[in-house]
């Protein structure tokens, strides 16, 4: 193995312990994929984040294959067919974050309460359809969710952030759980004011000259 790819899977590693300490997975529901020569890295299937090691983590071929003895994450579809349909990506985070995963069992999406909303590639963050987890349907429609967008939700499910790197993805996954828990909170007090779609694109551009451009 090269350093490069230990690298990889260490990084997945912190990552999903970093998904638990911040308070935005449960347990080993959420899962993390990482592109890799041409394939991906994945996290393996119901494996506490506490005793997951390297050598767990698995490679997976663009085509779906991966040695006989190892067991990736139920949700690999989604995680490969997004980065093969997403060159501009190169790393997804799921998990079922509580507040997002709340708006997700409404079927609604995140409209633009916030500016941040621009961080996700759009004036909206998508709710996907329901379909089974570990589906080619729930895949299918987690990709169209995310057109044009770096994250969605996942009706009766949860959520998925991307990005060109983890770190980004990661970040967008904590920011995406505070847009939909500020979003929550105001639908207590009543039906927040929405910012327009052109604001939200000059947003975009800022954030290109800030440091939080998109990916
Ligand atoms: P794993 O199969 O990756 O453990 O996760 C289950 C899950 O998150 C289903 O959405």
């Amino acid at each position: 193995m090269t350093a490069d790819e230990l690298d990889k899977r260490q990084a997945i590693i912190d990552a999903c312990r970093r998904m638990n300490a911040l308070g935005i997975n449960q347990g080993t529901s959420g899962n993390i994929s990482v592109r890799h020569v041409d394939g991906l890295l994945v996290t393996p299937t119901s494996v506490p984040y506490e005793t997951m090691t390297a050598d767990q983590i698995v490679f997976m071929a663009m085509d779906g294959a991966h040695a006989p003895d190892r067991k990736p994450s139920s949700e690999w579809r989604f995680h490969r067919d997004i980065l093969k349909s997403r060159p501009d990506v190169n790393a997804v985070v799921h998990a079922h974050p509580t507040y997002c995963t709340i708006l997700a069992i409404m079927g609604m999406e995140i409209p633009p309460v916030h500016y941040m909303i621009a961080a996700a590639g759009g004036d909206s963050i998508r709710c996907a359809p329901y379909a089974t987890f570990g589906t080619a349907e729930l895949s299918e429609h987690a990709v169209r969710a995310l057109e044009g967008r770096l994250a969605c939700l996942l009706d009766h499910h949860g959520m998925i952030a991307i990005g060109k790197t983890l770190d980004k993805a990661m970040w967008l996954a904590v920011e995406v759980e505070t847009l939909a828990r500020q979003y929550h909170g105001c639908l207590q007090i009543g039906r927040p004011s929405l910012l327009p779609s052109d604001e939200i694109e000059r947003v975009r551009q800022r954030m290109a000259g800030y440091g939080l451009s998109e990916g």
